[in-house]
């Protein structure tokens, strides 16, 4: 191909993304309404395995959620829905980051339980995740972290469908020369994150919001997403407002002087993924913090930590931490307004983490299985109810 003929393909694949674009900003300015779960009938649970340690976390988390939502299991309050398909072998056989019949059958569910998927490098194949939070328009990756003996007591809102995600997987590539990927920041997109993030500090007594960019380079993207984000911001006065680049904020989380006059970040997709692994290995690991991604239908939980293909060719897989699945059940509770439920597991988390008998789970041979540990969570759950 001449090199003209590779301007003119990119050319036109760039107008294509840019109407694309324009259309989904557009269609985010008619929200559905939000459902009510304590009013709701009927809550369906779907649950999706995923890969590599996926399948064993999952059967863990299986088991607490049969302990915690026994009552309502068997009234049928709750229907707990296994979704099948979404695996890596499946996804490379159909070329579908999401396979249509489980996309079909996610989108009858309302709020979906997901263990880790693998994303291949390279290629074309787009991350089930982000199929997934673009398809279900999640748009608010929340991701709570505490360091408690330091009074830590932090929580991410990160944009979830746009910035550098949106179009990850459509840069354009001219061989032996050049590629080029491309980062999205709407107006709509921005507003909504912001809101999340001000109305739960509004909601929780959190008094410091703190936006996170890098608008000194990246002008056009992160400069809409700060000055969208202060504009939001006049609404909640009674919030103290700052912004922080990314770089900084990267150390001032590992600074023990500072970090804990941190409470709620809000920041942009990409940023909101690197930091938020970072602080989970503050808290004790990537395996123990959840994540939820939530829009205004439908809502995510899942574990911070991707499918560790590398435990699993080590043959190490059964000791992998459910413990970040485990809080990803925490959240899904609060969302379907089960608080009492989600304040009991996250007591007995607490206590099977911190005290005296403690079932530790190293991630490797030397510490407890994911079933022992569960074990332990499942045994002091049932202490706490009788
Ligand atoms: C996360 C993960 C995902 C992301 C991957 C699996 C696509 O790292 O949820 O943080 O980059 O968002
Ligand atoms: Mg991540």
């Amino acid at each position: 191909m001449s090199m003209e003929a590779y301007v003119n393909e990119a050319v036109s694949k760039f107008r294509k993304l840019l109407e694309e674009q324009i259309e989904r900003s557009e269609k985010m300015r008619t929200a559905p309404e939000k459902k009510d779960f304590s009013k709701t009938q009927k809550i369906v649970v779907g649950t999706i395995d995923g890969d590599g340690i996926g399948p064993i976390l999952m059967a863990q988390a299986n088991r607490v959620l049969k302990v915690l939502l026994r009552d309502e299991l068997a009234s049928g309050r709750v229907e707990i829905r296994e979704i099948s398909g979404l695996t890596i072998e499946n996804r490379i056989a159909l070329g579908k980051s999401v396979p249509d019949d489980t996309m079909n059958a996610i989108k009858e569910c309302d709020v979906l339980l997901k263990g880790p998927t693998t994303t291949p490098k390279g290629g074309s194949m787009e991350s089930a995740n982000v199929t997934l939070r673009r398809e279900l328009d999640l748009y608010a990756n929340v991701r709570p972290v505490t360091i408690p003996e330091e009074n830590c007591d932090w929580t991410f809102f990160r944009e979830n469908t746009e910035g550098e995600y949106v179009l990850g997987s459509r840069g354009i590539e001219i061989p032996d020369i050049l590629t080029m990927d491309f980062k999205v920041t709407t107006e709509p997109g921005t507003k909504r994150i912001a809101r999340t993030a001000y109305e739960f500090a509004r909601n929780n007594g959190k008094k410091r919001v703190s936006i996170v960019t890098k608008a000194n380079i990246m002008k056009k993207t992160d400069g809409s997403f700060s000055a969208i984000c202060h504009e939001i911001a006049k609404e909640y006065p009674e919030i103290e407002t700052d912004e922080w680049y990314i770089d900084i904020m990267t150390a001032n989380l590992v600074n023990p002087r500072i970090r804990n006059q941190f409470e709620v970040f809000l920041l942009p997709n990409l940023y909101g993924d690197i930091i938020t692994d970072e602080a989970a290995q503050l808290q004790g690991g990537v395996g123990t913090a959840g994540s939820a991604n939530t829009g205004d239908r439908y809502a995510m939980f899942e574990a911070i930590h991707g499918s560790a293909p590398r435990m699993v060719e080590e043959g190490i897989q059964d000791y992998a931490n459910p413990s970040s699945l485990f809080r990803a059940i925490e959240l899904m509770l609060r969302h379907i307004a089960m608080p009492e439920k989600a304040d009991a597991l996250s007591n007995a988390l607490t206590v099977c983490s911190e005290t005296e008998r403690r079932v530790i789970v190293t991630g490797n041979k030397d510490g407890a299985t994911a079933g022992e540990f569960t074990d332990y969570v499942i045994e002091t759950l049932i202490k706490a109810n009788a």
